[in-house]
């Protein structure tokens, strides 16, 4: 057993019990509704391990500039590990007591190794501290964010390559429009969250600079080296300015603004999914591992996860705007509101980390139904376009008089009751004299997608030769 040593008897002195670390001013303990608004260690537990990282780093920048001795270095770093161990086997007294993470683990820390744990916190401020602790915390979800999304990529890029001659039919207004290929329609959104990671890598570059040693807004009149400390961390440089260093939450809401964009794509991916697995569609089948039944109706099989991961943009969106409102007309510099930009982080980022996981294992899972989807891309006069194409190329015809003699034959044909490759050539030649039989070579739906093979078009030429770039990009 140790000595009990001076901050000890400052601390648990029965005349200071209640005592705040920062209660030397104070002569009476807070109110216990103002205690119960002013803890976060509920939630800023999260950031433990993060400010344990910043810690280790302070105190050897501390003690490299002679501004605290090796010995209480040393101690300080064994008190740390020791912390850390604590926290990853759930071991660790966290206590609404003391407030936040930041001075739950200080005082862990002086009940391990005393006094030096009083010198860890020189030249530092719990200002400078969060916003480090913050930027790491955030920093790690973007990089894991960019991992889940190439996962995500991976997955939908294997339906890709296994369907780029799988007809189906594409949709304006969600009525049917052109026939396209499977494939193309994957690959739509493998661009998509290509972009989301994309936006995540950019986000993460602006966050990445060090507010450590900013102290409380100012600076500190010690010798600091920020360099230091912002190349331990791994930051590309120490913040320039120490204002700015303790009171911009703007990497917070830029990540949640990536956040809010590719939750949008994944809710839009959730709806097809929705749309295309239900009985009138029946585009794809997903297996008993991504639905579930109804406790009443006894023939049911409900895309939950998908619909869920449709649902989750809006606690996404929602957190970006609250903490939007948080920080709008907060004066320089630190201000305890910014205590409340965690939660909209942490919620978001664990909606966001579940939605991709889940739509990475609903693509993977989910089996396109060719011959429906075949069947469904030659419905509704879907090759209309290709037909007035066609008048267009073989008889020189200005683009909107085909539009219009087209739209006269799709009338005849709605009349019938036929498909355009029903109508016979004499209903054609009735409409427009210089039609031959060549024109029912343009009106199957696969001859269709065929043909469309301008760069970025739906050919299975052109979606193959995305599919090998995209294998090369993402192997
Ligand atoms: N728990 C606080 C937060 O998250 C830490 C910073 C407290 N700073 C202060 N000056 N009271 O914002």
């Amino acid at each position: 057993m140790r000595e009990d040593t001076d901050m000890d008897k400052l601390f648990n002195n029965k005349n200071n019990k209640g005592q705040k670390m920062w209660g030397g001013r104070f002569s009476a303990s807070p109110s216990e509704i103002m205690q119960e608004i002013n803890v976060s260690i509920d939630f800023d537990k999260r950031l433990a391990l993060q400010d344990i990282k910043g810690s280790l780093a302070h105190s050897s920048m501390l003690e490299a500039q002679g501004i605290i001795t090796k010995e209480d270095m040393l101690q300080i770093h064994k008190g740390l590990k020791q912390i850390e161990e604590e926290i990853l086997n759930l071991t660790f007294p966290f206590s609404p007591e003391f407030e936040d993470i930041h001075l739950n683990i200080e005082n862990r820390l002086r009940e391990i190794i005393g006094e030096a744990a009083g010198r860890l916190h020189t030249a530092r401020s719990r200002n400078d501290q969060v916003a480090t602790d913050f930027r790491l915390w955030v920093r790690d979800s973007l990089d894991s964010f960019e991992i889940q999304l190439l996962e995500l990529m991976r997955a939908l890029l294997q339906k890709a390559s296994e369907n780029t001659n799988t007809i189906m039919p594409g949709f304006t207004h969600l009525q049917s429009a052109q026939p396209v290929t499977f494939g193309h329609h994957m690959l739509a959104y493998l661009e998509m969250f290509n972009r989301d990671k994309s936006r995540f890598h950019d986000c993460r570059k602006r966050l990445n600079e060090c507010p450590l040693g900013a102290a409380a807004l100012a600076g500190t009149p010690f010798p600091i080296d920020r360099d230091f400390t912002s190349n331990a961390l791994g930051f590309s440089k120490p913040m320039a300015n120490s204002l700015d260093a303790v009171s911009a939450r703007d990497f917070a809401l830029e990540a949640l603004s990536a956040a809010t964009i590719c939750a949008t794509h994944l809710s839009r991916l959730s709806e097809e999914l929705v749309i295309w697995m239900s009985a009138q569609f029946q585009f794809i089948t997903l297996t008993d591992s991504y639905t579930t039944g109804s406790s009443i109706m006894p023939q049911k099989r409900n895309p939950d996860a998908a619909e869920l991961i449709r649902a989750k943009v809006g606690r996404i969106s929602g957190s970006l705007i609250a903490l939007t409102m948080v920080m709008k007309g907060l004066p320089l510099a630190y201000s305890k509101d910014m205590q409340e930009d965690k939660e909209p982080v942490f919620d978001a980022f664990d909606s966001l980390d579940l939605g991709l996981k889940a739509m990475t294992g609903m693509i993977k899972d989910m089996q396109p139904n060719k011959e429906i989807l075949q069947a469904a891309a030659g419905n509704a006069f879907s090759t209309a376009t290709d037909l007035a194409d066609w008048l267009v190329r073989k008889l020189n015809m200005p683009f909107r008089n085909a539009h219009h003699v087209t739209g006269k034959i799709v009338a005849l044909a709605e009349q019938k009751g036929v498909t355009l490759s029903e109508l016979t050539l004499d209903e054609y030649i009735k409409i427009e004299p210089k039609i031959t039989k060549d024109i029912y070579s343009v009106l199957s739906p696969l001859s269709s997608a065929k043909s469309r093979v301008s760069y970025g078009g739906t050919a299975p030429a052109e979606v193959e030769k995305q599919v090998a770039i995209w294998s090369k990009i993402l192997s």
